[in-house]
């Protein structure tokens, strides 16, 4: 019998996946973990496939891989939980703080940040790509795309932290009953009520749109805080693993290192080349509405799917050398930001972050050893990466 395992919790395989992933795809193209009850794919064609089958494939029931299986109380509004038409209704309503003017706009002050962090560092020996740098980014951004204010913003990254975190090997707790918080930004929303401003609160607040029964009406204060919630939730420990990511990969290849120091205009690519190569959140969930044939065998309705995004970037069968960094691949079509209706809504903001930071990053520091001893996992089975990436700098 095949010795196959794979689940997302399990310490030593997270440490290193890729080995695990290509077998999967190899010799287990459907795979069914029984001890944990769940199915996975982890082909680049079948994940992509699924994500955009939101019929057979729900995100109703959640699209992390515990929340999927409790099968929790879902209130309205947490849309990346959602299947279309609510879904559409409601990611149409969110998309408004991501338009492009608005995500240029942030570009000066996400800039700005990252200056500050990192001047103060110079002439010393050493910084750290998680604790300097990424641990910040993210909320920061998401404060200023929202008008949160500094003071505001730690309390509201420890939620999401909370909220992300399972113990080491252990899944992710669910609480059934109240599986969702939208608490952390009601103080901001009940005053920008009354402070109205320029924000992207107090467009929320204002706007008119079609409800699912057809109704004109504004949003409710709980609702926006359900969708900022879902934003924060989705877009801070996703983006804090980039940075510790960036540290690593970038000391690994210190040839292509010098070619982003000597030419910028490399660095896009590097950071799409980086989200291919290290996904900082590895997989999604679904739940299956159906009976689905996949690879010969049923996936019956009422299963948990686990798709396998990190998997389908280094599939061969789509990428050539998959697991050769390369900072020169054309077109990077990596499933790190997801398919289909909810492909991620913070991927510009995302990308944005990645690039200034790492330009920022250049400009300061062109060389760094990395000290991997010293360097902490982040042990989430949600996302993947580093609380801690020491660097000393040269
Ligand atoms: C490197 C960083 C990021 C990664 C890897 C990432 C990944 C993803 C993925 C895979 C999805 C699809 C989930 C699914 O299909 O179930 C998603 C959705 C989403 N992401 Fe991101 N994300 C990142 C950054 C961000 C940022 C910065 C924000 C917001 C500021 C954000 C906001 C969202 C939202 C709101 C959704 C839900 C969209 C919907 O359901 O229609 N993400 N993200």
């Amino acid at each position: 019998m095949n010795d196959l395992y794979y689940d997302p919790w399990h310490v030593e395989i997270d440490l290193d996946p890729y080995p695990t992933y290509r077998r999967l795809r190899d010799e287990a193209p459907l795979y069914y973990n029984e001890p944990h009850d769940f199915w996975g794919l982890s082909r680049y064609d079948d994940v992509e496939s699924a994500l955009k089958d939101p019929k057979r494939f729900s995100s109703a029931k959640g699209d992390l891989l515990e929340v999927v299986k409790a099968d929790p109380v879902m209130p309205p509004g947490v849309f990346i939980n959602e299947d279309p038409p609510l879904h559409t209704i409601h990611r149409a309503l969110v998309s408004r703080a991501f338009l492009p003017k608005r995500m240029r706009a942030l570009e000066d002050k996400i800039r700005a940040f990252c200056i500050a962090c990192l001047d103060p560092l110079v002439g010393g020996e050493n910084f750290d790509f998680v604790l300097d740098l990424g641990a910040e980014l993210p909320m920061r951004t998401i404060g200023m795309l929202v008008g949160i204010p500094d003071a505001d913003q730690p309390a509201v990254r420890a939620q999401a932290h909370r909220v992300l975190r399972n113990k080491p090997g252990e899944p992710l707790p669910v609480k059934k009953d109240h599986y969702f918080d939208g608490d952390m930004f009601a103080d901001y929303v009940a005053w920008r009520k009354k402070n109205p401003s320029d924000d992207l609160i107090t467009e929320l607040l204002d706007v008119e749109f079609d409800d699912e029964s057809g109704t004109t009406r504004h949003l409710s204060s709980e609702e926006i805080l359900i969708f900022l919630a879902v934003i924060a939730g989705a877009g801070v420990e996703t983006t804090g693993r980039l940075f510790g990511w960036m540290g690593k990969v970038l000391a690994e290849h210190p040839d292509q290192r010098q070619e982003l120091v000597d030419d910028r205009s490399l660095v896009p690519g590097a950071i799409e080349e980086l989200l291919r190569y290290e996904a900082p959140g590895p997989h999604v969930a679904r739940y299956v509405t159906e009976d689905v044939e996949i690879h010969g065998q049923t996936v019956p309705a009422g299963s948990a799917m686990l798709l396998m995004l990190a998997s389908g970037n280094r599939d061969e069968r789509h990428f050539d050398d998959p697991d050769r960094f390369d900072i020169h691949r054309k077109s990077v079509s990596h499933l790190t930001f997801g398919r289909g209706a909810h492909f991620c809504l913070g991927s510009p903001l995302a990308r944005i972050e990645g690039r200034v930071a790492l330009e920022e990053v250049l400009n300061r520091f062109p060389k760094w050893d990395i000290d991997i001893d010293a360097a902490r996992r982040s042990r989430t089975s949600t996302v993947r990466g580093w609380d801690s990436m020491p660097a000393m700098v040269s």
